[in-house]
């Protein structure tokens, strides 16, 4: 793995392959745990993220794993540091540096990311720790009213910032603006906020000198809000999202590596196929899933050492769907019950 921010760009969406997004902070990992009742503690979280991280046959389909500050720092049960077992495999550890969207002044209902005082020496420890990509997420909210263009040009240019000192400190840089999908709006709606929120984001990336052959774009699929009636199906949404990206994403830019936020796991796997499926694109299309990569995995878990095997399969089998979906070749037929 050299330190040449483009090839790091370009393994990252290698083909059938995909990232796994296991940066859940402190909060949103005890939300997690707390849906299979079981504790958070340091070690129950060391523990599980060990499951995923040694489940043998993930690393065909998976190019990297974006880490949270905890995680980087903790090891597997044989000693081994995560970022050092991870790269043993061949997988990039990634590492989330921002810390968190807060409310935004003078705005109800709308969000700003924090983290940018103090970045560049954060930068330096996590290339120390090994990491050589990293994550920043925007929230953009759809409502009454909202998201205002003050929301959408604040949050663009802190993206813009982070990604500048990310490629400094020799790291990849990827830029997640996610508009969320809670809601009742239609998808019209949905592709023309992804639509401005891109537009802000690219012309911030620009205008701050961020190197687009050295990034990755993590954006939100063009769906209909989870709560509206009459939704898209999977073709519709394949086809809004590839318009409302074909006209927003430089093609200098090596990939788009969709968040699933909140769909389905088969939902996600569905989308990204028919997107793949209309191709070849401008850039590769590819994932980097949290929920619809670990769901199935954390519930068979239960938090039981006896049921690592189990968690491991289920994992596997959702890398490697989405491995398929990678080239348009995966189908619904495919998904079956796991047995360890
Ligand atoms: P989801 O796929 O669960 O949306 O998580 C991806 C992610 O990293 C959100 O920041």
């Amino acid at each position: 793995m050299g330190h040449n921010l483009e090839e790091t760009a370009r393994a990252l969406v290698a083909p059938g392959k995909g990232i796994l997004a296991a940066d859940e902070s402190g909060g949103t990992i005890k939300k997690r745990f707390d849906s299979i009742g079981i504790e958070s503690t340091e070690d129950s979280r060391r523990a599980y993220r060990d499951m995923l991280f040694t489940a043998d046959g993930a690393a065909d389909h998976i190019s990297g794993v974006i880490l949270y500050d905890e995680t980087i720092r903790q090891s597997a049960h044989d000693g081994t540091p995560f970022p050092k077992l991870l790269e043993s495999q061949g997988v990039i550890p990634g590492i989330k540096v921002d810390l968190g969207a807060k409310d935004l002044a003078h705005a109800p209902g709308e969000k700003i990311t924090e983290g940018l005082d103090g970045l560049r020496d954060r930068f330096a420890e996590y290339f120390e720790l090994g990491a050589r990509f990293a994550k920043w997420r925007a929230v953009i909210t759809i409502g009454e009213g909202i998201p205002s263009e003050y929301c959408l040009w604040t949050n663009a240019h802190a993206l813009a910032r982070y990604a500048a000192l990310s490629q400094e400190a020799g790291l990849v840089p990827i830029v997640e603006p996610e508009v969320l999908m809670d809601g009742n709006h239609s998808i019209e709606t949905s592709f023309d906020v992804t639509s401005r929120t891109l537009h802000a984001v690219f012309t911030e990336l620009r205008d701050q000198r961020v190197h687009f052959e050295q990034m990755l774009l993590k954006p939100n699929m063009v769906l209909s809000g989870y709560d509206g009636s009459g939704r898209a199906g999977i073709q519709e949404v394949a086809d809004q999202t590839i318009r409302c990206f074909r006209r927003h994403v430089p093609a200098a830019v090596p990939g788009i590596v969709f968040l699933s936020g909140g769909q389905t796991d088969e939902d996600a796997t569905e989308h990204l196929n028919a997107m793949n499926a209309m191709g070849p694109h401008p850039w590769e299309l590819s994932f980097s899933y949290g929920r619809a990569l670990q769901a199935p995995a954390l519930k068979a878990w239960g938090g039981e050492e006896s049921n690592v095997a189990a968690g491991q399969a289920a994992y596997v089998q959702r890398a490697r769907l989405n491995g398929l979906a990678r080239s348009g070749s995966y189908s619904p037929e495919m998904e079956t019950p796991v047995a360890a």
